[in-house]
């Protein structure tokens, strides 16, 4: 037998003490022994939840058991994961999290550590929720070149951008909806200004790319800037508008940011509405690969995290290789990025042609004073060096 502690009995929390325990059986012939919950940490009292018998309010309790040889950390935050996590990793227990604030911040750290201990942290459900890329990025694509990674990692802001376009809802009424349906984060600020999806995609591109990439070096615009008229020009160009996370490998280097950005039918990621989340992958041999799923949500993170206690089980005193290393990855300048822009534009289409050249105008009947149009692509530099007053608004394509 396997004992295990999960500290924090959240959403995600409570949802790993149902899959290990609605799963037991199936997850016993699997690893080859049985997992069992020896603790479950939090501050609460649970009265009438199975999880009383387990519970304790002291983090000494799990360090201090050598039973424990695998932690679950669902508390979120940096305080006192970091520390939690850290200490259990020194004292030889593998510790798995759906915590992506603490991974994008410390995660080298600790799986150094980890390393040092012979021991594993994983972290599957910190991006993607219940998808699978942190595995993919991990090991099933390592024969690849990564050259680009796009994802919709955020869903409250798909929530929200996809009530927009379909339900004509404005950006404020659309955040209540997700945030009573529990979408959104305590704080909505995290997800509505892309700081959720930035963590996200700096974890997802340090693992693509082989280096250290810092989320705070990631270019990060939100979505609360998107009005009702951006959404009548999506429609109008037969596109939609996503909050994506993306980041390229080019022969100029490496970029990654978050931002709105626009999105054809042609695009894989066309079709990923709601809360569903969705990562599309460019290798230099697979080609396009394409992961889509449950970003958020009790089960599907906690499937994730679960899945990962599986493999801390298997592999108790022995680190699983990964490719993230240590070392710093310079980013390219946000100015050398290049991408094709839509344009909203208050003036004559003479004066848009003499800063952009040949453009093709859209015009909504709703918005005589202006109108919209594609540039070429172009580095953001020589988009920012064309844009004169007239321009409205800006929204990269993808
Ligand atoms: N607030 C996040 C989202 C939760 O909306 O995707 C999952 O990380």
């Amino acid at each position: 037998m396997v004992s295990a502690a999960i500290m924090g009995y959240g959403t995600v929390g409570a949802g790993v003490f149902k899959v290990l325990t609605m799963n037991r059986e199936l997850i016993r012939e699997r690893v080859g022994e049985e997992i069992r919950v020896k603790y479950v940490l939090d501050l609460r009292e649970f009265p009438g939840d199975p999880v009383t018998d387990v519970l304790t309010h002291d983090f000494n309790d799990i360090l201090n058991d050598p039973d424990v040889k695998i932690v679950v950390e669902t508390m979120g935050g940096l305080r006192p994961s970091y520390d939690f996590t850290k200490r259990a990793l020194l004292a030889g227990k593998a510790v798995c999290t759906s915590n992506k604030e603490l991974v994008a911040e410390h995660g080298v750290e600790l799986r150094q550590i980890a390393k040092e201990k012979n021991v594993n942290y994983l972290f599957e459900a910190s991006c993607g929720g219940g998808i699978p890329i942190i595995h993919v990025l991990d090991s099933a694509l390592t024969a690849d070149e990564i050259d680009s990674v796009h994802g919709i990692l955020n869903g409250t802001t798909n929530y929200i951008l996809t009530q927009m376009m379909d339900e004509g809802r404005e950006f404020a009424d659309a955040l209540k909806e997700a945030q009573a349906l529990g979408y959104a984060e305590r704080n909505p600020e995290a997800d509505v200004e892309g700081w959720d999806a930035c963590r996200k995609i700096a974890i997802l591109s340090s693992l693509a790319y082989g280096k250290h990439i810092s989320y705070k070096n990631v270019h990060t615009e939100g979505i609360t800037a998107i009005d009702a008229a951006d959404m009548a020009y999506a429609k109008a160009l037969k596109m939609k508008i996503r909050l994506l996370a993306a980041s390229g490998n080019t022969a100029e280097g490496v970029w990654a940011m978050v931002a709105p950005m626009l999105v054809g039918r042609k695009n894989m990621l066309y079709n990923v509405d709601g809360v569903l989340n969705a990562i599309l992958v460019h290798g230099n041999a697979v080609g396009d690969t394409l992961f889509y799923g449950s970003g958020a949500g009790s089960l599907p993170t906690a499937s994730a995290v679960a899945g990962d206690v599986i493999s801390a089980a298997r592999h108790l005193n022995r680190t699983m290789a990964s490719d993230w290393k240590a070392e710093e990855m310079e980013l390219m300048p946000l100015d050398e990025v290049k991408h094709a822009f839509f344009v909203r534009f208050a003036g004559t289409e003479e004066e848009a042609r003499a800063s952009f050249g040949e453009i093709t105008p859209v015009r909504l009947p709703s918005l005589p004073d202006e109108f919209g149009f594609v540039t070429p692509v172009m580095a953001e530099k020589d988009f920012k060096a064309a844009a004169t007053d007239r321009v409205v608004k800006r929204i990269r394509i993808a």
